[in-house]
């Protein structure tokens, strides 16, 4: 998939910015406070609706307006037509998705619009709550397989259900049988769907890691939630008490999590910041590069300030792999000579500089050769 033209009103200080950018690596720099991370917004926003950075919609409409739009014609692999796609959201929660003269919702249009985001919260993987590493599966899962998704929301229903009676203090025990059934169901599909994935990610993870970093001692290992010698619902029958005393369920997939490792100790412990984003980054490419292999497509990658924390031949690096990827990539940057000169004669390198909020299109000869 890839986007073939934009059209963004009312996303942060870009009140009306049209492009054309290429399928390939589209650089967008400027000065502090031009407007890059807030196009990458609006191309967040055209795939989920919502910003990366914020819950609050208030902050990523403009500033005293009341809806933000943006527009976007795509085209998906061997096919030459371009489909429309518009998504809106006014100020009062009102979210109207349209693609090629249909509604779609919001799983439709995230599955639609695969994007991979690349930024300061990226760090988070490694050194936030399990709940941004769960997201991470999640992602994938969510691209590598329809029904998890469905299994998801099923669990989560049955979750909440269990949850709030724990809540009351008295359970009947034959309800709690009803809800620990279909709890342990859902928990073992998406479990099952987990494991799948990280067994897919892991290769390629390893060697992108490689590739950026050189040999180092990387491990990646998933834990589902439970001690999987033991059955869940056995489990939960055994931590019934302390479930009631607490007022919600401890063991289950919600507490999933993945632990990344470097010379056994964890990553977040041992990295320097600029070995952090490699890590990070290489999880994300290994994200595409699996999403690729599944779907026959590639994932838009969002890269905000890419080479931040990077030295000169990391950057580099960073770049030869996402170039090798063939995604379409949008990339920001303070200064443009910090990466024009990484990419291959032969790439479609669209250079896009950003001016208060307007978008000054430049030559892409003319940014290979600054
Ligand atoms: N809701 C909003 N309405 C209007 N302007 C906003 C809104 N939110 C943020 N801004 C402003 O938009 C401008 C551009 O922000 P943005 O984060 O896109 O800059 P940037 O080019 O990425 O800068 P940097 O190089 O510092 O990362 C900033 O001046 C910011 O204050
Ligand atoms: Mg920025």
């Amino acid at each position: 998939m890839s986007i073939k033209s934009l059209k963004i009103q009312n996303i942060r200080n870009l009140d009306h910015v049209e492009l054309e950018p290429s399928d390939a690596v589209n650089l967008i720099y400027g000065v502090n406070g031009s407007g890059k991370t807030s196009l990458l917004e609006a191309i967040n926003f055209l795939g989920l609706a919502r910003s990366f950075r914020t819950r609050k919609f208030a902050y990523l409409v403009t500033h005293e307006q009341k809806e933000s739009l943006v527009f976007a014609q795509l085209q998906s692999p061997g096919d030459h037509s371009l489909q429309p796609l518009g998504v809106s959201r006014d100020t009062s929660g009102n979210v109207n998705i349209r693609y090629t003269a249909t509604n779609i919702d919001i799983s439709q249009l995230a599955s639609l619009v695969p994007l991979l985001v690349i930024n300061t919260d990226s760090f988070q993987i490694l050194e936030g709550s399990p709940s941004i590493r769960r997201q991470f599966i999640d992602w994938g899962c969510f691209h590598a397989d329809q029904s998890y998704i469905k299994a998801w929301r099923s669990f989560k229903r049955v979750l909440q259900q269990r949850n709030s009676l724990l809540k009351c203090g008295k359970i009947d025990p034959q309800i709690r049988g009803v809800w620990d059934a279909e709890l342990v169901k859902y928990a073992q599909q998406i479990t099952q769907m987990r494991q799948r994935y990280i067994d897919q990610l892991l290769p390629d993870f390893l060697a992108i890691s490689q590739r950026l970093m050189g040999e180092i001692d990387l491990s990646l290992s998933f834990s589902p939630g439970w001690d999987q010698k033991r059955a869940l619902d056995e489990l939960l029958e055994e931590q019934l008490p302390r479930d009631l005393k607490q007022g919600y369920t401890a063991a289950g997939p919600q507490r999933a999590d993945m632990r990344i490792k470097v010379d056994g100790v964890s990553a977040s412990e041992r990295l320097s910041r600029g070995q952090k984003k490699l890590v990070v980054s290489a999880l994300k490419l290994a994200q595409g590069v699996v999403y690729n292999r599944f779907k026959e497509d590639n994932c838009i990658y969002l890269i905000d300030d890419l080479p931040s924390e990077l030295d000169a031949k990391h950057c580099q690096l960073f770049c030869q792999y996402l170039e090798q990827m063939g995604s379409q990539c949008f990339i920001t940057c303070v200064e443009p000579e910090s990466l024009a000169k990484y990419w291959q004669e032969d790439t479609a390198l669209q250079s896009f500089k950003m001016q208060a909020g307007q978008l000054i299109t430049s030559d892409d000869q003319q940014a290979k050769e600054i």
